[in-house]
């Protein structure tokens, strides 16, 4: 086993090389763990959603999602280790998303990852769930160069980000009020849709026309910053008024009128500050027509597009995993003092 030292993040702490993480993910209703050796090859990936526990509840209920992490946790990373082929002895670091998220669901990763790291023996490394999603497209893309522009969408952040280099970042833009996927979830909910919304508006917008209804797209000539509450407003007025119109046309139109926003900024950004391609994750990022929408962008502006899977969008563990490695080698363990934060900010913002 050799050690590696420093890397492109301007790493100081020693990893050895393979370096095999395990990570946890608990900060909404997904539970999950997995086992990343060197950043990015995936030896296991395990994820337990809890869909069908909230469905009948229309979205997240925190503490029956709390719960649920403390029964799936134990038997996810036995899981994701067994897959894997290795034990706790095999380990290197044991990963866990201490931020941003629910405070319960939190803390019932954050716990159990300390525990395994000090019964193990080995370092603790805390992520912030937002880089995560971000590392998400590193591990299916090991090639991607910064400068990039990330466009991060999912249920509770829209940001637009200028990465510079590993690890070092500019934000750009955010949300001045509803996330891109709140908006997603909150008018399925008005359509009578199941939860979560946004693929099921994805899946009725199929047979919708796009061009049916003009939603408004708020803020659009106005720097980077997003505003997706009034798009909820407009569908609800417009389905009040017209009780009888295609659900799928009002779900494709404003599906259209979202993603139409969120490629157009993030298109003016990319080649505003000179990125070499535009990375898309997070959730929502599992949309069919933003992901369409992106790919067509960057082939008509020369950029390289990061797209990650599907299952890479949303929740898992792997993208913690991969984060740690990064993180474990520019910053070094995380001390067992530092706790979850259910409002920590993108890095750097
Ligand atoms: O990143 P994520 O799994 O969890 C958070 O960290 O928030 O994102 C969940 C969000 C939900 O709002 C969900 O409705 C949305 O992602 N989402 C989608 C799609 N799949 C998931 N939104 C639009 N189209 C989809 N296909
Ligand atoms: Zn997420």
């Amino acid at each position: 086993m050799s050690t590696v030292e420093v890397g492109a993040g301007g790493a100081t702490f020693p990893v050895p090389s393979p370096c095999r993480i395990l990570g946890i993910e608990t900060s909404c209703d997904e539970t999950a763990a997995a086992v990343v050796v060197d950043g990015s090859l995936v030896a296991s990936s395990v994820v337990s959603s809890q869909v069908d526990l909230h469905a009948r509840f229309g979205g997240v209920v925190p503490e029956l999602a709390s719960r649920a992490h403390v029964e799936l946790l134990n038997p996810v990373v036995a899981e994701a280790l067994v897959e894997a082929g290795c034990d706790g002895a095999g380990l290197d670091a044991v990963a866990c998303t201490i931020g941003p998220g629910l405070i319960g669901a939190l803390l019932v990763g954050v716990s159990a990852a300390k525990a395994y790291a000090l019964a193990w023996g080995v370092p603790f490394v805390g992520v912030n769930h937002l880089e995560a999603h971000l590392y998400a497209a590193f591990l299916e893309e090991p090639d991607l160069e910064p400068p990039l522009v990330l466009l991060l969408v999912s249920g509770g952040h829209t940001l637009l980000v200028a990465m510079e280099g590993h690890l070092r970042y500019r934000l750009l833009g955010a949300t001045i009020d509803d996330a891109a996927g709140e908006a997603f979830d909150k008018v399925a909910r008005l359509l009578g849709l199941p939860y979560p919304g946004g693929p099921a508006i994805d899946l009725l917008a199929m047979d919708g026309d796009p061009t049916a209804i003009a939603f408004p797209r708020a803020m659009l000539d106005e720097g980077y910053d997003f505003s997706f509450s009034g798009i909820k407003t407009s569908v609800l007025t417009y389905v009040r008024k017209h009780p009888d119109a295609s659900g799928a046309d009002v779900a494709a139109s404003f599906q259209e009128a979202v993603v139409d926003v969120l490629v157009t900024k993030a298109r003016r950004a990319a080649l505003e500050v000179g990125a070499k391609g535009l990375c898309l994750a997070g959730g929502v990022a599992a949309n069919s027509v933003l992901r369409e929408r992106l790919l067509d962008a960057c082939i008509a502006d020369g950029l390289r597009a990061f797209v990650p899977s599907r299952s890479m969008c949303t929740d898992n563990a792997a993208m913690v995993a991969a984060t740690a490695w990064w993180r474990l080698r520019a910053d070094g363990p995380t001390p067992l003092s530092v706790g979850a934060d259910p409002g920590l900010h993108f890095p750097g913002s």
